[in-house]
């Protein structure tokens, strides 16, 4: 996810931006930039700015013989490519005439508001959403002659979540910013200098208060002073202490980045989602509707927890979209002669776009001449270079071993090319499609979690630290939700997890149920409730612990996690998969592992 960082003061600026920039990395990034504005000369101010692609060191080695002497404001910006590749023109900060923009979030109507500023003469360089909003504090400063009513127009013409810094030469010691939906912070410090940044990490030695903005909230800062403003009326907004130790800052409060990852999953599904649902249709402009055409079969294949989204979206391919679809282990199917059928749209999905599996098996259907799309969180990664057409899953970097909000993304995306190709292919009703968009709307709100799960979920773990394995099992859907909460759980604590399909226990696994047995059982109230429910009696009834996920309460659990009523399968999908995560994450905490680097595990494999 992209960072940004601001600084109003006399300290030399490019070494603050840098610095706030630097412990902004664990966001991660694939490019970076800065604008330093300065009064050097004494003969008015002038906007020196730099960008480099890839890793910050080869934007200090660009900024190398760049310093600026006495006071000044600048901003900074490390990229996580949404909307066009990670190249220098994309990099942050996107710049008007006199004005400089860096931007994090997505604005969703960027291109409508492109479109009209094209029409009134004004020229774009880059691929990125971003640009269109310094082009557009310009277009209204020319008639409001007002840098502050500029800015606040156009931020009200945004549509989408965004944290964003202006400089601007018609205000040369200021700093313009607005927050939706994605964080800002800013601070002062003892001198009265201002910094803003996307997390509290870049602040800690600076500041030690900052302001939290919140939704809706943007103004105007300059030395020593913050405006704040929300619906056009000043208001005052508290300071808070910020913490004293940076490495804790990063993970911002969480014990571990897996536990921040699970929190984030709201926020990133809707990043997801945004801009690729538009008038109740799903939109997905990045991909070339024509690869669907011709198509009679669907051919997923990923390695390890995409594997599991793969298999979960095969459902919804062959349900809602009616189309044959097959899920194949990237290691398996490079070496077993696959037959491949020219009719089939080869799907790879990787959270990184490098696992060596995954990529050999996009080049063998790439040479069998199929049509290939990738679902991938790397822009920019041999998968996507690679892939015909990409859909990336906006997750943000993900740096926990044991993945969680990729798989997240990963489903919801799958999920969005099902409806896509139903849509194209009218193979459900107008009226289910809307029920299906509102459902995919509603996951973000699902994927909150509520009060109390956490501490429940946290509590209930000291009952799973002994015994001789884990069963997780369910039916459909919940059958890869099954084999991923089981993977989740032996990723982190080392304990033996299998996932099952229910109905598959009486065909041998039952064998091993005994009272040292733990079953975690998947039992949704839209999908085969009754089915499944007879399934875990079984379990109960040969003495086996089993602890229950359903809206419906079930006397024979032994631990029970009661889920919310949902009136679509998908959104019980999602509930059951985060509290599968807190499980497995709260059952390694207590047995002292190391979360986010577990034994044996790497995040990327790139060997076979
Ligand atoms: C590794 C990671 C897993 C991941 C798998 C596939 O094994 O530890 O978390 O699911 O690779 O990775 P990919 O980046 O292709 O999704």
């Amino acid at each position: 996810m992209c960072g940004i960082v601001g600084y109003i003061g006399t300290k030399e600026k490019k070494s603050v931006i840098l610095g706030g920039l630097k412990e902004l990395e664990y966001r991660g990034y694939d490019s970076a930039g800065l604008a330093v504005m300065t009064d050097n000369c004494g003969c008015g101010s002038d906007i020196a700015y730099f960008k480099a692609v890839g890793k910050l060191e080869n934007l200090e080695k660009k900024t190398a013989n760049f310093t600026s002497k006495g006071f000044g404001v600048a901003i900074g910006h490390t990229r996580w490519a949404t909307h066009g590749k990670p190249t220098e023109i994309n990099a942050h900060p996107h710049f008007g005439e006199y004005s400089f923009v860096t931007h994090n979030g997505i604005i969703e109507n960027y291109k409508e508001l492109k479109e009209y500023l094209e029409k009134q003469g004004v020229k774009f360089i880059s691929q990125t959403d971003t640009e269109v909003v310094v082009h557009m504090f310009e277009y209204l400063n020319r008639s409001e002659k007002d840098p502050f009513i500029a800015f606040e127009k156009t931020i009200a013409k945004l549509v989408g979540s965004f944290a964003i810094l202006i400089i601007t030469k018609a205000a040369p010691d200021k700093i313009f910013f607005a927050k939706n939906a994605v964080p800002l912070i800013v601070g002062k410090s003892d001198e009265d200098e201002i910094i803003f940044s996307s997390s509290d990490a870049p602040l800690i030695g600076l500041a030690k208060e900052a302001i939290y903005l919140e939704d809706g909230m943007y103004g105007v800062a300059q030395m020593g002073e913050v405006k704040i403003y929300q619906q056009k009326k000043l208001i005052t907004c508290t300071p808070q202490l910020l913490p004293a130790d940076k490495s804790y800052a990063q993970k911002e409060g969480y014990r571990f980045f897996m536990e921040k990852e699970i929190y984030e999953q709201s926020q990133v599904a809707s990043e997801t989602l945004m801009g690729r649902i538009k008038y109740n249709k799903i939109n997905l402009e990045e991909i070339n509707s024509q690869i669907f055409d011709d198509i009679d079969e669907i051919v997923l294949c990923a390695c390890g927890t995409s594997y599991h989204a793969a298999l979960a979206a095969s459902y919804l391919f062959e349900r809602i979209a009616k189309i044959r679809a097959k899920v194949e282990t990237a290691s398996e199917f490079r070496y077993r002669d696959p037959v491949l059928n020219k009719n089939s749209l080869f799907v790879v999905i990787s959270q990184s776009g490098e696992t060596a599996d995954t990529l050999e098996a996009l080049k063998i259907a790439k040479n069998a001449g199929l049509k290939t799309l990738a679902i991938c969180n790397v822009d920019n990664s041999s998968i996507v270079r690679l892939a015909g057409n990409v859909l990336l899953t906006r997750a943000g970097i993900e740096k926990g071993v044991a993945s969680t909000k990729a798989f997240a993304t990963q489903v919801l995306t799958l999920w969005m090319v099902v409806l896509y190709i139903a849509q194209i292919r009218k193979t459900i009703d107008e009226e289910t499609l809307h029920s299906e968009i509102k459902a995919l709307l509603h996951i973000p709100q699902v994927l909150n979690i509520p009060d109390g799960l956490h501490e429940k979920i946290h509590r209930m773990s000291k009952h799973y630290l002994h015994g001789h394995g884990f069963f997780f099992i369910g039916r459909d859907i919940f059958y890869p939700l099954a084999l991923e909460g089981a993977l989740k759980l032996k990723e982190i604590s080392y304990l033996h997890a299998e996932g099952y399909a229910s109905g598959e226990m009486k065909h041998g696994p039952i064998a091993l149920v005994d009272e040292g047995l733990f079953t975690v059982a998947l039992l949704p109230q839209n999908v085969l409730y009754e089915k499944t429910k007879s399934n875990v009696e079984e379990i109960a009834a040969r003495d086996g612990y089993v602890l229950t996920l359903s809206p419906l309460e079930f006397e024979l659990s032994d631990d029970f996690i009661k889920t919310s009523k949902q009136n679509h399968a998908m959104s019980e999908f999602f509930e059951m998969m985060v509290a599968l995560q807190l499980l497995a994450l709260e059952i390694s905490i207590r047995l002292g592992n190391d979360v986010d680097m577990p034994r044996n595990l790497a995040k990327s494999v790139t060997v076979e």
